[in-house]
């Protein structure tokens, strides 16, 4: 079965060709960010527009390179929620419109579960159950998946997501957007010698790491980081980067490994954009006793493969979509 996945939840727009949930024939990628780094950060509006200018050419690449055309498909996926309202609805209506032009099935897809189908892109066998952390810059979830589309969140975060941490960090510290690469790439060069502290929350799976970056201000603010380059000694940039990605690693690792083994998981997901942090994904390896599926860095921050794998999956247990279809911008799994 070949789906077309459509995604336009938030600044990249994307488009892809994906073959019975597993195998990609093609996965386009428009990326807002150069226009967005101008402010800092994505500008809803800019994002909109920019979707609207985009999708079509990425959609024809998308089916250029999968060499197909439309006969060839057998279903659209495509993004409904969450994420930003006037961003969704490019990629909706855009989706109904080729679906009932062409004569179609629809599906329309939680973006988050879309990450977390970019599992079954890595070649390997996912067995159920499994544990799922999913990482990306509006969520840090855990989730236990008892079988296809059956998911229960067991911890989320509690204030800030790990990836909006990340870019919160990257601007106190001068790193610039978007946040989480500049942190990755200055903290190869640091050591983790600022201290930072740890959110716990004893006897629940949640995250918090508001706390973290807040720290992580007050130590810039007090004049503890070398943020003019390395002087006395002080922890540089660098330093602080690692220090703060040591923080946020070593609990979502921790607490990841303790409710894999709590639920008796067969195998540990790690997913979002988040998941595209080498250390991270080296720390989850290490530390996990089971075997842990990291899709490769282009499947772990937004993409429209994802959104296509799990469409196969969506329509397989017969979830298809009229076309009155919407977008729901505070979608929520389970
Ligand atoms: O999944 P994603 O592409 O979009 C959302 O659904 O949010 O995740 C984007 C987030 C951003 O906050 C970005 O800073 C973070 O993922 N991110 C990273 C890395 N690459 C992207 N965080 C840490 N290390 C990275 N290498
Ligand atoms: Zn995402």
């Amino acid at each position: 079965m070949k789906v077309l996945g459509i995604e336009t939840s938030c600044d990249e727009t994307a488009a892809a060709v994906v073959v019975d949930g597993t195998q990609i024939l093609s996965n386009e990628i428009a990326s807002q960010v150069e226009i967005h780094t101008r402010y800092g950060g994505v500008v809803p509006e800019v994002a909109s527009r920019q979707h609207l200018l985009a999708i079509i050419p990425i959609i024809e690449q998308a089916m250029t390179g999968a060499k197909v055309t439309w006969s060839d498909l057998d279903g659209i996926a495509v993004t409904m929620g969450p994420g930003l309202a006037g961003s969704l609805l490019v990629g909706v209506n855009v989706a109904k419109a080729v679906a009932f032009a062409h004569g179609l099935s629809l599906t329309g897809v939680n973006h988050l579960e879309g990450h977390i189908y970019a599992s079954w892109l890595t070649g390997r066998d996912i067995e159920f159950p499994l544990v799922c952390l999913i990482v990306s810059g509006g969520h840090s979830d855990l989730v236990f998946m008892r079988d296809h589309g059956d998911y229960t969140v067991l911890g989320r975060t509690r204030d800030d997501a790990a990836g909006e941490a990340f870019d919160k960090a990257s601007r106190i510290l001068g790193l610039g957007y978007p946040g989480g690469p500049a942190i990755e790439r200055a903290a190869c060069q640091g050591q983790t010698s600022l201290p930072l502290p740890r959110a716990w929350l004893k006897g629940s799976h949640d995250f918090s790491f508001s706390g973290i970056k807040t720290a992580l201000l007050h130590l810039v603010q007090e004049g503890k980081v070398a943020l003019n380059g390395p002087d006395s000694g002080l922890p540089t940039v660098a330093d602080a980067a690692a220090s703060f990605q040591e923080a946020v690693f070593e609990v979502l690792v921790t607490k990841t490994v303790a409710v894999a083994r709590e639920y008796g998981a067969k195998q540990v997901l790690l997913v979002g954009g988040v998941a595209a942090n080498r250390s991270l994904r080296q720390k989850l390896i290490d530390e996990s006793p089971l075997p842990v599926v990291v899709p490769e860095l282009v499947l772990c921050t937004d993409n429209a493969a994802m959104v296509a794998a799990c469409g196969y999956y969506r329509f397989r247990a017969g979830k298809v979509a009229g076309l009155d279809l919407d977008v729901t911008p505070g979608l929520k799994l389970a």
